[in-house]
């Protein structure tokens, strides 16, 4: 299988890659771009911690290919800090203990994001639904949802 010109637009910036067709998305953004933000848990669609946004709306990075996701907007756990001001809902986990051994957090984080955005964060049992893609091995749930809660205001 040959290797292909990708191009990426990641966090504002296109960046252009050489890899195979069949890398995914996930792979792209930690082992050609070094944007390793973007955890690996199950690489099955099963775990939420490859979580990135595509045009606004969450994906597991995990299941879809790098060359289907040229020409879309990609913001991955990097791209959500504006310069030294944290995001709120990085602040809000900050706050509320979201997090223990932190490996799920920035798939939690991009998840909680889209939460808030695309109004799913009207009640607790709502974001527990929406969020139950996220797997935390730690048990960090109930504080997850409090900061998921404190952005939703
Ligand atoms: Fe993609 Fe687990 S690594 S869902």
């Amino acid at each position: 299988e040959g290797v292909t010109s990708l191009q990426l637009k990641i966090n504002g910036t296109v960046r252009s890659i050489q890899a195979e067709p069949r890398v995914t998305l996930l792979d792209a953004l930690r082992e050609y771009l070094d944007l390793t933000g973007t955890k690996k848990g199950c690489d099955h669609g099963q775990c939420g911690a490859c979580t990135v946004h595509v045009d606004g709306r969450r994906i597991n990075s995990c299941l879809t290919l790098a060359v289907m996701q040229q020409g879309k907007e990609i913001t991955t756990i990097e791209g959500l800090a504006q310069g030294d001001a944290l995001h709120p809902m990085q602040e809000a986990f900050l706050k509320h203990d979201g997090f223990q051994c932190g490996y799920c957090t920035p798939g939690q984080i991009m998840s909680g994001v889209a939460c808030v955005k695309e109004g799913h964060a009207g009640s607790d049992d709502q974001t527990r639904e929406w969020m139950s893609g996220n797997l935390c091995r730690c048990g960090a749930y109930p504080n997850i949802v409090a900061a998921v809660r404190e952005v939703a205001g």
